[in-house]
């Protein structure tokens, strides 16, 4: 019995991955740019390929009893949304080609609309081929903002002593740790516990405003009066391609946090006991930035 993890060289596959080999189960992974020594160390069967490739998908996916799957996000692709569209088609064909009947994929809030901004849009299209799957049981987990996405601002923060993007400061919204993310995912690849095709939302423990994560930020690192700032669009999408960014994707990631401004995609969605997740902000915090300093 084997599972097969997309991945795992990133925040929430490598935990995944990391939990199924601790569980005693089989893994086979993609290597993809970053190597995966420490995972085949540890017994992992390691192929290398991208996910823009049939054959390498298909070799992946062969002979998996269920799998992770994730439509990779290439921040400097020019051509983003195109690629992304060709790698959930190759993804579905060659989960039905292998025909694996049980699959984990991690999606966003926001992919129930074709029209969501930014990359859940490309979410949206993936869940539908996965879902178009006859012989396969698929569970699509929509995450809320990652926390994780917090720690991209360190520089600008340490450099400048500020914090901000286009998403205005005290508006509050679900974030969610990639752990917590990692943990549903690897425990339900174990437990095959789900049929047909299934949606689970993972919202965090509660909601947090930038302006509040930004203070906690700032008293973890000795910055008690950091302020966050709601940048000019214009302005952040400069920093994105100045950051590495392709204007494409720059431009995705403004609308996104526009589009939250405008209480989008999270109106309408409602913590329940099953969507809520156990790390806070704060403990989430007190680790990276802990990490971070060592
Ligand atoms: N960010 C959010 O707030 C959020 C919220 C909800 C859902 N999501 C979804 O969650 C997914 C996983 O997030 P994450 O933070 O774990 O991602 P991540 O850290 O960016 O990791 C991406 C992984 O995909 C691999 N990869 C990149 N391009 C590839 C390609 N062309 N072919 C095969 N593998 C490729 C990377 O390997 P290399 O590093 O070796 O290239 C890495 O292992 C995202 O793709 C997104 O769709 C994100």
């Amino acid at each position: 019995m084997m599972i097969a993890v997309m991945g795992a060289a990133g925040r929430v596959g490598s935990q995944v991955a990391d939990l199924l080999l601790r569980e005693g189960a089989s893994i086979r992974v993609l290597e993809h740019r970053r190597p995966l020594a420490t995972l085949r160390q540890r017994g992992a069967e390691v192929m290398i390929g991208t996910a823009l490739d049939d054959e390498a998908l298909l070799a992946l996916f062969t002979g998996a009893s269920a799998a992770l799957v994730l439509l990779p996000e290439d921040l400097a692709d020019p051509q983003f949304v195109a690629n992304r569209s060709r790698m959930s088609r190759a993804i579905a064909s060659a989960l039905r080609e292998a025909r694996v009947p049980y699959v984990v994929a991690l999606s966003s809030v926001g992919a129930d609309r074709a029209d969501t901004a930014g990359p859940p849009a490309g979410l949206w299209e993936f869940e539908r081929h996965l879902f178009g799957l006859d012989e396969t049981n698929a569970l699509a987990l929509r995450s809320a903002f990652y926390m994780d996405n917090l720690l991209a601002n360190l520089p600008l923060i340490q450099m400048q002593r500020i914090n901000g993007s286009a998403v205005r400061g005290d508006l509050r919204f679900p974030m969610v740790a990639t752990r917590d993310v990692a943990q549903e995912a690897a425990g339900r690849l174990i437990r095959r516990d789900f049929a047909g095709h299934q949606v689970k939302l993972l919202l965090g423990p509660e909601d947090v405003s930038m302006e509040e994560a930004t203070s906690l930020i700032g008293s973890l690192l000795g910055l008690p009066d950091l302020p966050y700032i709601q940048f000019p669009p214009a302005r952040v999408k400069d920093a994105l391609r100045a950051a590495g960014m392709s204007d494409e994707v720059a431009s995705l990631l403004v609308g996104m946090q526009l589009a939250l401004n405008q209480g989008r995609p999270f109106t309408g969605i409602h913590r329940t006991v099953e969507s809520t997740t156990p790390t806070r902000l704060v403990e989430f915090l007190r680790d990276a930035l802990a990490v971070g300093r060592a």
